[in-house]
């Protein structure tokens, strides 16, 4: 009594705050006290309370779940005139005698779930719901383990009851679990039934004329009986994890059957019947609801796998479709009001790199949820036709960039590329993303992927950065440095110095190498156009040459090469012992050359066209530029225009030491036979005659 007292005290002193804490009534007890929008709310949920403490008057909603209340006593609540919510789920209550409501006038909704309670009379006697007047939600679930129906003449006094989740048993084919108590409850729309063991016949909704949401969370179905289901007005079906007894196969076919003829708007078939390895009939289900208008389809979880031409025939008023972990490899849905559409954990991939998954032009999509599919391409007109679209969902796939076409997505508000294989993404997707950000507030969700810190992506993360505002969450990315090591991105700034730095050097290197492979080719260039540098000019003028004039004929024996210190006795000597005595022609620069030609191109022509080339060799000849032409180009020419026979004849007419001739002078010298000049009577008659001889 002191303690009551004391907390209508707290009360008058705290009530009014946000929060406030009610002193222990007992030593270990500390209920939470709450007020919210104008409710007073206590919470002593979880408190291991045997014994009700009394709570002031004003309490709008009460939660005692999770204690270990057994037995309550009549008149318990007697002065809550304001309680709206009681939650007792989770006690060990056995009984609840008959005045245990009293005065709840108010209570709207009350919680039972979990307790001992048989559904019988003992336990709940008839009239001790009587005082509940207003009651609109009760839950009575897990507690009847063996008592099958609950006892109706108890539930009759609930007139204004609108939702009831209760546990349901026949076992009888021709029973009802819901006995003709239930006919009273003229605004119960909303049946859940948790242990759930039914046999589904005419009877079963018999006394429940005016439900239109049923939910049959794993209900083990006995049997089925064709209509059941059928000719009701659904606003909600809940068949998750149904579970069928005996004949396996039929029930779920019994149940489609009747969906056809039933107007449900939410039809909820998540793991229908997957617990006992039943495969859902995909292709009958789909045509069994092609002329309902359902709206809102859950179908995942179900492990099955769907024909094209199935997927085409769903209701065109579908608005939200959930088709996710099941084990779809390929999907072109034609459903134009569609909001939503999740498809997250399928096998997609490899159709969506060629294909839309939307076969109508233009959708009221929203939301698409594509995680999970390992997706590392999407075709890049996936998304075109949804200019609504505000959520993309791509995580958990292989993607490494952006590949598809956003720019027209002006309502985007949430890309989640998040555990996907992106380390930068591309100057062109920055490009169609920055178009995005300029419309509307886009965030982009990167985590889980593993950013590249580099040179090459440097402009990326300026752009990140730049853009900070856009990714979530915020600051939390890895980025993955080239030696490999792996950092968290907390600071874009640090990062970036960091970067920049190592850019430098790279540029740097880059230039360094440049340079290097610049001045090695010209080495190479400059060394090969050395090496051929006669055979170039050899084949430069050949060409030029021939260009001009295309005879070639010997039309000389013999071409005298010479420096102008031996003019005389080439002039004299040479002219007399060749062309009067022996009957030869030569070409003799001072008399052959063409005047007006130029000087390289009459040598060349001169070698053309004589049979030999006889070079004069003195120092004067090893000086001259043009007499060095001229044997080299000689040098070419038998290489190259006669089949590599030698035309060349060396006469040396001073005496020079091996030493002083150029390298590949000497090369021809001991190769090749040459004369000396004698400059003597005896010795220059002989010499004569070898040099006709060799000419000849
Ligand atoms: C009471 O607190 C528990 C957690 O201790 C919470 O789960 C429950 O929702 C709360 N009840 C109400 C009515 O807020
Ligand atoms: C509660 O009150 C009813 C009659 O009002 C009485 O029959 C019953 O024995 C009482 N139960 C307890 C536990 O006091
Ligand atoms: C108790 O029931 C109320 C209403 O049914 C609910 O809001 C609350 O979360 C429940 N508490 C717990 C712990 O489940
Ligand atoms: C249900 O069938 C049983 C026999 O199987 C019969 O005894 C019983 O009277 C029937 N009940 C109703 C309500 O038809
Ligand atoms: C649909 O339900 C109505 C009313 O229960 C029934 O008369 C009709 O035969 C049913 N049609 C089909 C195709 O099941
Ligand atoms: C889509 O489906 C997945 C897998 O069933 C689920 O985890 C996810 O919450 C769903 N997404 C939405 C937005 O409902
Ligand atoms: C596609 O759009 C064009 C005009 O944008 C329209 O004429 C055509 O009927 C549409 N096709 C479908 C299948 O909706
Ligand atoms: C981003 O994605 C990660 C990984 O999927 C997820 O854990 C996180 O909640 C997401 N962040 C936001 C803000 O959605
Ligand atoms: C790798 O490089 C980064 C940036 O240059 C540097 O911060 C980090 O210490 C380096 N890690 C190792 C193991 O060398």
């Amino acid at each position: 009594m002191e303690l009551t007292v004391l907390l209508v005290i707290m009360f008058i002193l705290y009530g009014n705050s946000e929060t406030a804490l009610v002193e222990p009534y007992n030593f270990h007890i500390e209920c939470t006290c709450i007020r919210n929008n104008h409710f007073l709310i206590t919470n002593c949920s979880n408190l291991e309370l045997s014994e009700l403490p009394t709570f002031p008057s004003n309490v709008n909603v009460l939660d005692l779940s999770f204690n270990r209340f057994g037995i309550l006593k009549n008149k318990s609540f007697d002065n809550l005139h304001q309680l709206i919510q009681l939650n007792l789920s989770d006690n060990q209550l056995f009984h609840l005698p008959r005045d245990a409501f009293y005065g709840l006038s108010r209570l709207q909704n009350l919680n039972l779930n979990s307790n001992n309670l048989k559904y019988d009379l003992e336990s709940f006697p008839k009239l001790v719901f009587q005082p509940l007047i207003s009651l609109t939600h009760l839950n009575v679930a897990h507690n009847s383990k063996h008592v099958d129906k609950f006892p109706d003449e108890v539930i009759s006094h609930l007139t204004n009851l609108r939702s009831i989740a209760i546990d349901a048993k026949t076992t009888e084919p021709n029973e009802t679990a819901f006995g003709k108590g239930f006919l009273q409850l003229i605004h119960l729309q909303t049946l859940t039934i948790h242990n759930c063991h039914l046999h589904f016949n005419s009877y079963t909704f018999e006394n429940l004329k005016y439900l239109n949401s049923i939910d049959l969370y794993r209900c083990l179905i006995r049997t089925y009986t064709y209509g059941t289901l059928s000719g009701r007005h659904l606003k909600f079906l809940n068949l998750v994890r149904l579970r069928e007894q005996a004949v396996h196969g039929i029930i779920p076919k019994s149940i489609m059957h009747d969906l056809s003829n039933t107007t449900e708007e939410t039809l909820i078939m998540t793991k229908m019947f997957v617990d006992q390895n039943i495969h859902v009939d995909l292709d009958y289900l789909i045509r069994k609801l092609e002329n309902t208008a359902v709206q809102t389809l859950y179908l995942n979880r179900n492990n099955m796998y769907m024909s094209e031409n199935s997927v085409r025939l769903l209701p065109k008023s579908l608005m939200f479709l959930d088709l996710s972990n099941n084990v779809l490899e390929a999907l072109v849905i034609s459903m134009p009001n569609l909001i939503f559409l999740n498809l997250t954990g399928n096998k997609l991939g490899n159709f969506l790199q060629r294909y839309r998954y939307c076969r109508s032009n233009i959708t009221k999509l929203k939301a698409i949820y594509l995680s999970d599919n390992a997706i590392d391409r999407l075709v890049v007109s996936i998304f075109h036709g949804h200019p609504l679209l505000e959520v993309i969902d791509l995580s958990r796939n292989t993607l490494t960039d952006i590949n598809f076409d956003l720019t027209h997505l002006h309502n985007l508000k949430m890309l989640d590329l998040s555990s996907n294989r992106i380390s930068s993404l591309s100057p062109m997707s920055i490009k169609s993303i920055n178009e995005i950000f300029k419309k509307s507030d886009l965030k982009i969700n990167l985590s889980k992927n593993v950013l590249q810190c580099s040179c090459d992506t440097y402009q990326f993360l300026t752009w990140m950065a730049e853009n900070s505002n856009h990714f979530i969450p915020r600051n939390d990315y890895k980025c993955k440095f080239s030696n490999c090591s792996i950092l968290e991105i907390q600071q874009f700034k640090h990062i970036f110095l960091q970067i920049a730095r190592e850019c430098e050097s790279h540029a740097v290197l880059i230039i360094c190498i440049s340079i290097a492979i610049f001045a090695m080719l010209t080495v190479t260039i400059v060394g090969l156009v050395y090496r051929y540098r006669w055979r170039i000019r050899y084949l430069y003028y050949m060409t030029k040459s021939k260009y001009k004039q295309n005879k070639h004929s010997d039309s000389y024996d013999a071409f005298i090469s010479y420096a102008d210190s031996e003019r005389d006795f080439v002039l004299k000597d040479c002219i007399e012992n060749f062309e009067q005595h022996g009957n030869k022609t030569l070409c003799i620069h001072q008399r052959d050359f063409l005047p007006g030609e130029e000087i390289a191109n009459n040598i060349t022509n001169a070698i053309h066209e004589s049979r030999k080339t006889i070079c004069i060799v003195t120092r004067s000849f090893l000086d001259s530029y043009y007499c060095m032409f001229e044997y080299n180009m000689a040098r070419m020419e038998s290489i190259y225009s006669r089949n590599g026979q030698n035309i060349l004849f060396l006469v040396f007419y001073e005496q020079i030491r091996p030493k002083e001739l150029p390298l590949i002078m000497l090369e021809l010298v001991q190769q090749h036979s040459y004369i000396e000049y004698p400059h003597d009577e005896q010795g220059n008659i002989v010499f004569w005659a070898k040099l006709l001889e060799a000419i000849s």
